[in-house]
């Protein structure tokens, strides 16, 4: 997508050095815009802890690149143990979003075939490649059908601006281009729909206020953002018509883990009769869960994010506190929306409703049998 006019990914091999990988260092934004360059795997899983990459989509690319990084280093050391630890050490950074796992084991089950050190570095490159199209590509096909959703609710509008609200980032930033909730609106606004998106904050990384505002600026979307608790007050005056979402992680019967306060946001639209919409890949599928409440670990993260915030000042970057210096603070990553409060899932391969029978008629080569 679109950085000051010049079309950017999130993630890509450098040209000049195809050891290394270069990302959108998403830390900085919106003040500054940085491209850093990883070089070994360590630094990749630092990148993912730390959050200068992020996003389902996103991670699950980051893994799938940081695997062909450990191929390369098990070249010079000769070793698969070393491929092995790094699987786990990028399994081990971020425990919500099923995309990382899932692109790490389709790497390793990829490099298991390659007989020399050099054949399993070709063999990583094209899977990260891959894994990396694929989920530009899925998005974009996202788009497509989502568009179709609201432009369905501009017609009943008459072609005024449909309001669609979203939380946190679940835009091109938070995967490889195009993003997943927001892939709908790109769509819809090229077709020349008239839009306007309510932009939740997301409190405590503000993922909303500093990367969806952003990407929908350069973009050129109508959009305002919102106070995580100011969704319910528009909803109850008529001033949402839809809600799209993204996802971590979506069990087989369609409960959906997203980021903390999306459950919130499904209460408030159901008591509204607004309709609730979960854009996700195949790859943030869970197949072997069901119970989402149950079943889904929820990321707890470090407490300092609650307490410190990060702003421009004086043209500078700054880290301010907001608490008192020792209230202890609680700092929960997602939260599991049930299936019961979900419209439909947009995926790459159209638009299910969000429960067993539904996922499974549509993605039945994944479905085990019991
Ligand atoms: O903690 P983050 O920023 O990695 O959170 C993931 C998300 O971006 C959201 O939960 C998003 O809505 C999921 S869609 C990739």
């Amino acid at each position: 997508m679109k950085v000051q006019d010049k079309n950017y990914r999130t993630i890509w091999i450098k040209d000049e050095d195809e050891k290394v990988i270069s990302i959108i260092d998403q830390r900085f934004l919106p003040h500054r815009f940085i491209i850093e360059d990883l070089h070994t795997v360590s630094e990749m899983v630092h990148a993912i802890e730390d959050m200068h990459v992020r996003g389902a989509g996103l991670i699950g690319a980051a893994a799938g690149y940081g695997m062909y990084l450990a191929t390369i280093e098990a070249g010079n050391r000769n070793s698969f143990d070393h491929i092995l630890a790094s699987a786990d050490a990028l399994k081990a950074t971020r425990p919500t979003a099923v995309n990382l796992e899932w692109a790490v084991n389709r790497q390793l089950n990829a490099i298991v075939q390659g007989k020399t050190a050099n054949e399993r570095i070709t063999i990583a490159r094209k899977m990260a490649t891959l894994i990396a199209q694929e989920d530009a590509e899925f998005c974009r096909r996202i788009g497509i059908h989502g568009a179709a959703i609201i432009e369905q609710i501009s017609k009943r509008k008459r072609g005024k601006a449909v309001n669609i609200l979203t939380h946190c980032n679940a835009g091109w930033l938070a995967f490889v281009d195009y993003g997943s909730a927001t892939a709908p609106i790109y769509e819809a606004f090229e077709r020349g729909v008239d839009l306007h998106v309510w932009v939740d904050e997301t409190r405590p990384r503000n993922q909303g206020a500093s990367l969806t505002a952003w990407e929908l600026m350069n973009q050129g979307i109508p959009h305002t953002v919102i106070v995580d608790n100011a969704g319910g007050h528009l909803m109850q005056h008529s001033l949402v018509d839809m809600v799209i979402t993204g996802a971590d992680r979506v069990t087989l019967a369609g409960d959906v883990a997203n980021k903390i306060g999306t459950y919130l946001k499904a209460l408030a639209a159901h008591d509204n009769g607004i309709p609730f919409y979960v854009a996700l890949p195949s790859s943030t599928f869970d197949w072997d869960i069901h119970d989402g409440v149950k079943d889904i670990h929820i990321e707890e993260r470090n407490p300092d994010e609650v307490k410190y915030i990060y702003g421009l000042c004086d043209n500078e970057i700054k880290k301010v506190l907001i608490t008192p210096l020792d209230s202890p603070a609680g700092n929960y990553g997602f939260d599991v929306t049930p299936a019961r409060l979900i419209s439909g899932l947009i995926t790459e391969r159209g638009i299910c409703l969000a429960n067993e029978e539904h996922i499974s008629k549509m993605y039945a080569e994944n479905v085990k049998e019991i």
